[in-house]
């Protein structure tokens, strides 16, 4: 067989790469199954039994598309905001609705500047539209707000990438520290913010929809415990949501996810157990990390990272729960790789989790 076609001189140059391998894809090479799956940040405490119920009835129209407005979400999220349908577009979670960002902000060659080893799928579509990265360090394990904004200012940054609560560190920068983040802002800068999280979180700044310096970020993946439906949002000035009409795909977000996602929104009691019970897991990992003599960080998620002091130690750890099929990460950059993440999980998933990362530490070779 003869070569491929050319591709385009953009997509030659980017070099393979995924933002994550995947729980399945370790689980295919080690040729065993996860007995606890604590490494992705998902929910495990699953999607709301009104949400269920719907999702299982919305799969008897299958063979129809779904809405493509997602209007009656749309409707029913502006409610719960406070805004108007016209603010907000729904996507296949985060992860599509950070490309559609990308593509609509970012000039190839342009600039983006992020924290280095922050969620890495901002980066992935900034390689895949042609864009520039310009990283930034963390500062004592949390974004490092006012270095954002001077290495915005410095390299003319189109898009600054934050996540709010943030992953891997679960760390979080209050109301009043994102405002004056926006004042700060540079004129051609615009602040792309990630609030996957935000429901495990203190008190966020309030809408202003029509603010031109921010778009807001949002999912039905965690709290919501969705993950797998793939939906989530996004909270825009009416002009930016009107262009995103122009090139997001219409027909993207299945019906059983927009049926789910509008029943998981109404089951308000649902969630408040989700948020108590990881409340009060968090708490346990602390007293867990402490009893075992390690510190962990302090978390505004459904994730807690634990500090194993170096990166070495951190792998030996993770690959001796890797072992014992329990599935954590390791954040891939320094210093962040000396940090073990795990999700916290229902009281035994906690339970089983810290009687494997006991044994793993109590073992002779970490
Ligand atoms: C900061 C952050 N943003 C986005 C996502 C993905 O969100 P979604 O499932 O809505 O694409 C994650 C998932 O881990 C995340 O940690």
């Amino acid at each position: 067989m003869s070569d491929a076609r050319p591709f385009t001189t953009l997509l030659s140059a980017l070099p393979a790469s995924v933002p994550f391998v995947a729980p399945e894809a370790l689980e295919r090479r080690r040729g065993e199954l996860f007995e606890l799956r604590l490494g992705a940040n998902e929910s495990t405490f699953g999607p709301s039994p009104r949400a269920l119920a719907a999702m299982r009835n919305e799969l008897e129209r299958a063979s129809l598309y779904g809405d493509p407005e997602s209007f009656e979400l749309r409707t029913a999220l502006s409610v719960h905001l406070g805004l108007t349908r016209e603010h907000l577009v729904i996507g296949s979670g985060i992860d599509d609705l950070l490309g559609l960002a990308v593509r609509a902000f970012l000039e190839p060659g342009s600039c983006a500047v992020t924290s280095l080893g922050a969620y890495p799928t901002f980066n992935y579509h900034v390689a895949g539209y042609g864009g520039r990265i310009e990283s930034v360090p963390y500062r004592d394990d949390r974004n490092d707000l006012d270095a954002l904004v001077d290495a915005a200012r410095r390299h003319a940054a189109r898009l600054l990438y934050l996540a709010n609560p943030d992953n891997p560190t679960g760390s979080y920068h209050d109301a009043a520290a994102i405002a004056a983040l926006l004042d700060a802002l540079p004129e051609q800068t615009l602040l792309l913010l990630d609030e996957a999280y935000i429901e495990f979180a203190p008190p966020a700044l309030p809408f202003d929809a029509e603010d031109p310096r921010v778009i807001r970020l949002r999912t039905f993946s965690k709290a919501y415990g969705m993950a797998g439906m793939r939906i989530g949002y996004a909270i825009a000035p009416r002009q930016t949501i009107a262009a995103f009409d122009k090139v997001r795909l219409h027909f993207g977000v299945n019906r059983v996810a927009q049926a789910g996602a509008l029943s998981a929104l109404a089951d308000r009691a649902f969630l408040e157990g989700v948020l108590a019970e990881v409340a009060w897991g968090r708490e346990e990992y602390t007293r867990l990390a402490t009893a075992l003599g390690l510190a962990a960080l302090a978390s505004a998620t459904n994730f807690m990272a634990f500090d194993l002091g170096s990166p070495e130690r951190a792998r030996a750890v993770a690959e001796g729960l890797t072992a014992r099929r329990v599935f954590v990460r390791v954040p891939g950059a320094t210093p962040l790789n000396r940090l073990v993440r795990a999700t916290v999980g229902t009281p035994s998933e906690r339970r089983r989790f810290g009687h494997a990362l006991e044994g793993v530490l109590k073992s002779s070779r970490v």
